[in-house]
């Protein structure tokens, strides 16, 4: 009697595509069509997918870098069932629940760096908002500072301080007091703080969208210069965290930076359980929490949840016993060397950006006039396109699973489990240099794919501007084989 998981992914197969096509969001399911992603997924473990046929799917994107321990990890997946059957009192919500206690020391005991208090949330986002309202009242300052280029999620706040314009757009007008200054630019970051106020300067140690790392020393700088002119220094530790650049932060590799607040999540969900944490001094902490009548000034209601909270301290736990800060450096090495070998020989890679294993590969224009050409006309039809002559061969010809690092921006971006073996990283690599070999042949597999999905994209298009002349809605409904 009752609900039978299982039986019910078992009897439902395959029916993943039309249920999202009809009552979710069909719009991702032609995204997700048009490059061949539109697989269902019956099993995971480590670095593999399995769909329903037995076919196994290398994960090189790592549920957007949250898979830190590897998918179904059987710590992770053991504090879930103990959890769940040891009929703990979780989200009494007016008690001090024990695991979030647990949680937050262990936090601190690893981060150190003064951050002495902890504010439990369920998503990056969630992070971010807070770090922005401690900032606004502990400083009594409007302005929060963000780079050209940054994400830190997608809700009003965060988006306020989000760098791309493709996600900005639509939503406007959003926060009149936040800025952007270009990406690593110290004397347009000084300018800025000089006017004192500025409240935040929030940072990405390493941008995810393009995976882009900053000058060496300029975190320290940026660091200095915040302290100098009385801003809050908060740094989103989102994707870049628990191990994924090779320390258990990525400014741990950045020098002399004293953040205000540190924030964390993906990586800290085990890829299983939303999960993230803000770090933050006491000093910050003490004018938001203030009185007896602000202590839950801010708070969620799951934001401590005990779930959460024990698959937390399983993956804090995987974390360290399986060194996995050391293997993102060992495994980042091995790739990153096998990458920059294929690098050298192609005419279309201008630059391998890595950190432990967060990686970008930058795609450019290449010399000769007969594959410039074809790289001008798939960017003349979508900016977005030309990277998909990488991503598409790699899942239909090699089941490996890669993305685009952002809008419009044409670079490929790694961010794999840190388990991944080196016969994985073997694997990747040689299907990526036959993947990057053939883009050197127009006509070939690469350009096949692309013209497939250009003609797609420019049929999506002409029936989204065809609905809009017409006022037509049915005639938006792209699909990809229309
Ligand atoms: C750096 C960074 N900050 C914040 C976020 C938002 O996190 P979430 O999607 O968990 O809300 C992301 C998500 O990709 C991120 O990469």
């Amino acid at each position: 009697m009752g609900l039978d998981i299982a039986a019910l992914l078992q009897r439902s197969q395959g029916q993943a595509r039309d249920l999202h096509r009809e009552h979710v969001n069909p719009k991702w399911m032609d995204a997700l069509g048009l490059i061949g992603f539109d697989r269902e997924y019956v099993r995971a473990s480590g670095c593999t997918l399995w769909d329903g046929e037995g076919n196994r799917f290398l994960d090189m994107i790592g549920g957007y870098a949250t898979c830190n321990v590897g998918r179904n990890h059987p710590v992770v997946c053991k504090a879930i069932s103990d959890f769940a059957s040891s009929q703990a009192a979780s989200m009494v919500c007016f008690d001090a629940p024990l695991l979030a206690g647990i949680l937050a020391r262990q936090l601190k005991g690893r981060i150190g760096r003064d951050l002495d208090r902890v504010f439990f949330t369920n998503s990056g986002t969630e992070g971010i908002e807070a770090a922005i309202k401690f900032a606004r009242c502990a400083t009594g300052r409007p302005t929060i500072l963000h780079e050209t280029g940054s994400f830190h999620g997608l809700s009003t706040g965060a988006l306020a301080i989000n760098g791309c314009p493709s996600f900005r757009e639509g939503f406007e007008p959003l926060c009149a007091h936040s800025r952007a200054f270009p990406r690593g630019d110290l004397s347009a970051l000084e300018a800025h703080l000089a006017g004192r106020d500025v409240a935040a300067l929030v940072l990405e140690p390493i941008q995810g969208k393009g995976v882009w790392t900053h000058p060496r020393g300029m975190m320290a700088e940026a660091s200095r210069l915040c302290a100098r002119f009385g801003t809050l220094l908060v740094v989103d530790e989102v994707q870049t965290g628990l191990g994924r650049t090779g320390s258990f932060l990525a400014i741990d590799q950045e020098g002399d930076v004293a953040p205000h607040m540190v924030i964390l999540s993906k990586g800290l969900s085990g890829g299983q359980v939303p999960v993230g944490a803000v770090l933050c001094r006491t000093d910050v902490w003490e004018r938001v929490f203030s009185r007896l009548d602000r202590a839950i000034v801010h708070s969620s209601t799951f934001h401590m949840n005990g779930l959460a909270m024990a698959v937390g301290l399983a993956t804090l736990s995987v974390i360290e016993e399986e060194r996995l800060c050391e293997r993102a450096v060992l495994a980042g090495s091995r790739l990153r060397a096998g990458l920059d070998a294929i690098a050298d020989h192609s005419p279309f890679i201008s630059a391998v950006r890595q950190r432990g294993l967060m990686v970008g590969i930058e795609f450019a224009a290449p010399e000769s006039p007969r594959l410039r050409l074809a790289w001008n006309l798939t960017k003349a039809i979508d900016p977005n396109l030309f990277v998909q002559a990488v991503t598409i061969p790699l899942m239909q010809r090699d089941r490996i699973l890669t993305q685009v690092a952002g809008h419009a921006i044409p670079v490929l971006k790694l961010t794999p489990p840190l388990v991944i073996s080196e016969p994985e990283i073997d694997l990747f690599t040689a299907a990526f240099a036959r993947a990057v070999r053939d883009l050197e042949t127009p006509g070939g597999p690469a350009w096949t794919a692309l013209s497939a999905i250009a003609v797609n994209a420019v049929g999506a298009k002409w029936r989204s501007l065809r609905s809009r002349w017409s006022g037509d809605p049915s005639a938006t409904g792209a699909h990809k084989d229309g």
